[in-house]
């Protein structure tokens, strides 16, 4: 077999931000699969089909993607941020492990990306500089109630969280349920970072104290980044920097 699958991450949205690895995968590619504003971001080419999908049919798509490097096809899967972060990653190997027999020895490979954490992380300052958890807030695929529990087995650890998926028109009582648990849980007015579309020309950064935080600060753009009990903010000249000592 000749075909090969390369499950891709384009970074969070600034085009510098991609890896070379990343772009000579794209070089090389006959295919292109992925949930349509991701495949937008790859320019089209003689001799690259570009498939998009819509995001409720992973499944579908990845096994879409063996089956073509099956037949010899050189296909590159993209997420954004990074392929195993709440991405095609695993939507990949799930299909993979309920596939044909075949599949197993295709070439797939897996090229990191920038996730959306870190780099909204960057652009605040070092709020993940000491330890830390990233949560998915969305119950598309688990129920509320472990979302809630994790919430707060977090701050009982006193783990600085990073939370993607953080609320959406189909989904917004979640995040004010998030904030409720979290406002209980901390007890403090320790600093939440919402990054809204970070390395995007629509990037927005804003730093408010837990207990000013609101539900419509964030959005399915948005990355949440809520603090340890000794996260602070420096202010600068320049603006307020978010960071977490890298000694508890
Ligand atoms: C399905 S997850 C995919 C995460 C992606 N695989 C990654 O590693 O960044 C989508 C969520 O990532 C976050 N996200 C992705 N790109 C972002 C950006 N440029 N700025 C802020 N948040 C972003 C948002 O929370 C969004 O709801």
């Amino acid at each position: 077999m000749s075909g090969w699958v390369v499950i891709a991450g384009l970074g969070p949205g600034d085009e510098a931000l991609v890896t070379p690895e990343v772009r000579a995968a794209l070089e090389a590619a006959t295919d292109v699969v992925g949930y349509i504003p991701y495949v937008a971001r790859v320019a089209p080419r003689d001799g690259l089909t570009l498939h998009s999908s819509d995001n409720r049919v992973e499944l579908e798509r990845a096994a879409h993607a063996l089956a073509m490097a099956a037949d010899g096809q050189r296909v590159v899967v993209v997420s954004s941020g990074d392929p195993g972060v709440f991405a095609m990653a695993s939507a990949v190997f799930e299909a993979l492990e309920a596939g044909p027999q075949h599949w197993r020895a295709l070439d797939i490979r897996v090229l990191p990306g920038i996730t959306a954490m870190l780099a909204a992380a960057a652009k605040a300052g070092a709020p993940l500089g000491h330890d830390f958890c990233a949560i998915n807030l969305s119950d598309n695929l688990k129920p509320w109630a472990l979302i809630e529990k994790r919430l707060r087995l977090a701050a009982e650890g006193d783990f600085a969280m990073a939370f993607y998926n953080p609320r959406s028109k189909s989904r917004p009582e979640g995040f004010a349920r998030a904030l409720e648990v979290l406002r209980e849980a901390c007890a403090d007015a320790r600093p939440v970072l919402f990054a809204r579309a970070v390395s995007t020309p629509q990037q927005e950064l804003r730093i408010v104290p837990l207990t000013d935080a609101q539900p419509e600060m964030a959005d399915m753009r948005t990355m949440v980044i809520i603090g340890s009990s000794l996260t602070r903010v420096i202010d600068t000249p320049r603006g307020p920097v978010l960071y977490t000592p890298r000694s508890a």
